[in-house]
């Protein structure tokens, strides 16, 4: 299997690689990112992108992957929604509409979060905006497409949120975290289930599009 990666420097990306590049069955990863993951591996590749709204000048090098795992996002806290939009919703798409027009036979999974609003209606904002960037990433027409919603993510291996404010929730929750994982897989998983589960859903399939952190744990 041929992946393509968006997000490999970040916290569920970086996780998502580890497993890639520990799975014989994983042929090679190409990581898209606007920089460096400072990993090196004979089966990874990576592709350095400014322009997340247009993906044209690099479409060449995005042909013939059997599966995208979209790990790039960010939180909402703090952003006015038309910024959060443009990162969430305008980037995932950007990528996902060219992807989806090159290569037909791909098997698309995106991570968007517990308590996605399918309705796109509901109050918080993010919610709303990831609701509505699952739904229309469902209507592309992959092979397939299937959206994660994880829960609370346990950060396994070394690997590190991006975002200060989640480095410091983990580094006070830490000898709480491997409890919490154990006690409620409905609401807490890890960076290695999450990138096992990915690679497994994008070789066998799922029986739903969407699967929630109970569904990823089982997977
Ligand atoms: N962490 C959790 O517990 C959790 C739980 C549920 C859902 N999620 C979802 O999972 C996704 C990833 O979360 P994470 O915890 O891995 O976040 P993270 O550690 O903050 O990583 C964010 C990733 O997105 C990239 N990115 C952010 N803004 C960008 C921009 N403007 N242009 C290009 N790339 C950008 C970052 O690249 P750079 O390295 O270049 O900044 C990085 O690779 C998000 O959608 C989040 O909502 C996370």
């Amino acid at each position: 299997m041929n992946v393509l990666l968006f997000g490999a420097t970040g916290m569920v990306g970086q996780g998502v690689l580890r497993e890639c590049l520990l799975d014989p069955g994983v042929q090679s990863v190409l990581s898209i990112g606007r920089s460096a993951t400072g990993q090196r591996h004979p089966r990874l590749r990576e592709l350095i992108h400014r322009d997340f709204l247009d993906f044209s000048p690099i479409e060449n090098d995005l042909a013939g992957f059997d599966a995208c795992f979209f790990c790039l996002g960010v939180s909402s806290a703090g952003m006015t929604e038309e910024a959060y939009r443009r990162i969430t919703y305008d980037f995932t798409m950007a990528a996902a509409r060219t992807l989806a027009r090159i290569n037909p036979n791909m098997t698309f999974i995106y991570v968007s979060g517990m308590g996605t609003d399918s309705s796109e209606r509901g109050r918080p904002m993010w919610a709303r905006v990831k609701g509505k960037t699952e739904n229309d990433l469902l209507g592309l027409p992959f092979k397939a497409a299937y959206m994660f919603r994880p829960g609370l993510i346990v950060p396994l291996d070394g690997i590190e949120s991006k975002t200060r404010l989640y480095r410091a929730f983990y580094a006070v929750m830490a000898p709480l975290l491997p409890l919490l994982n154990a006690a409620f897989p409905k609401y807490v998983t890890t960076t290695e289930q999450v990138g096992r589960a990915m690679i497994t859903v994008a070789r066998q399939g799922a029986s739903k599009p969407v699967l929630e952190n109970k569904d990823i744990n089982e997977v």
